[in-house]
């Protein structure tokens, strides 16, 4: 059996250990600074599983060191954005955790491939991609499933088909620039830019932008983790099953859709050997201007962090 490392035993991370254990795709230890959260929620999902007879084993520990033999590790540590916290402030302070993060895994875990959720998304994956100093195949960021999951749920709520039936991808950041591919969406194979209309289409396209947002904005407080974990198992199935699906993610392009030395999301084959390839697909001449945008803020972001350093 495979093993998967979930770092930071929050909402999202517990959720994609609970969807990862539940289905049988691997073992699973949750690591969290606070060991006590990570040990006591390991206990209750190895009751679950059996209530529920799923072979796998769920582990909980604060010492690091039980990354070791992980065949993927998944980074979802790092603080939320709280009251009166700019962009900018959560940025350095994930910063400071992904550094000791990625450090320790390239210490216990070298070999293994890194899936990294912790937000700002783009950002934390450039960051860490370069602390790793690992070939991109191995490290990537989970966004792109999430809000295609979220913009297909719009898409099924709107015209009534069933997700299944559902062709969408949403690429770019995981953030406010992120680009809906209307023009690429299909409904039982027929173009949903027949189906629907130019205002109808912009709507939908606004609506996924603001996904999580909206969900933040009942919970109060804390954001959404069914979504987020349920995509990090995706990822983790695509990766340890082989399947060579076709995922967004966040990932380092190195000439791809005209960006070089910048992590973005755009879609990938992802098979065992992690991000087996990009797939440049044809974009609208906006859509394309839009990735490039939002890859410059993400090079210029992680720019200023090094800056910070020096
Ligand atoms: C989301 C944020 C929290 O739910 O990344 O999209």
């Amino acid at each position: 059996m495979d093993k998967v490392a979930i770092i930071g035993a929050g909402h999202v991370g517990a959720t994609a250990a609970h969807i990862i254990a539940q289905r049988e795709l691997a073992d699973v230890v949750l690591i969290d600074i606070a060991g006590g959260i990570a040990k006591g929620k390991s206990i209750d999902k190895m009751q679950a599983m059996a209530i529920q007879g799923s072979r796998v084993t769920v582990t909980g520990t604060d010492d690091f060191s039980a990354v070791s033999g992980s065949a993927i590790v998944v980074v979802t540590a790092g603080f939320a954005r709280g009251p009166g916290m700019s962009r900018t402030d959560l940025l350095k302070k994930n910063a400071e955790v992904i550094r000791s993060v990625v450090a320790q895994i390239n210490a216990y875990a070298p070999d293994a491939i890194i899936i990294i959720v912790t937000n700002p998304l783009d950002d934390m994956t450039m960051l860490a991609y370069g602390v790793s100093g690992k070939d991109r195949s191995k490290i990537f960021g989970m966004g792109g499933v999430l809000d295609t999951g979220r913009f297909v749920y719009f898409i099924s709520q709107k015209t009534g088909a069933e997700p299944a039936a559902i062709e969408a991808m949403v690429i770019g950041a995981h953030g406010d620039k992120m680009i809906p591919l209307v023009e690429l969406a299909k409904v039982a194979g027929e173009p949903l830019n027949d189906k629907l209309s130019r205002e109808e289409l912009v709507e939908l396209a606004d609506r996924t932008r603001r996904g999580g947002a909206e969900i933040i904005s009942h919970l109060k407080t804390g954001s959404a983790y069914y979504g987020p974990g349920t995509a990090v198992a995706k990822m983790v199935e695509a990766i340890l099953q082989d399947t060579k699906e076709v995922l967004p993610a966040a990932i380092y392009l190195t000439g791809e859709y005209g960006i070089n030395g910048a992590v973005i999301g755009v879609p990938a084959v992802f098979g065992r050997n992690g991000m087996e390839g990009v797939k440049e697909i044809a974009l609208t001449a906006d859509e394309l201007a839009g990735l490039q945008e939002a890859a410059d803020d993400v090079r210029t972001a992680v720019e200023a962090l090094h800056g910070q350093d020096a």
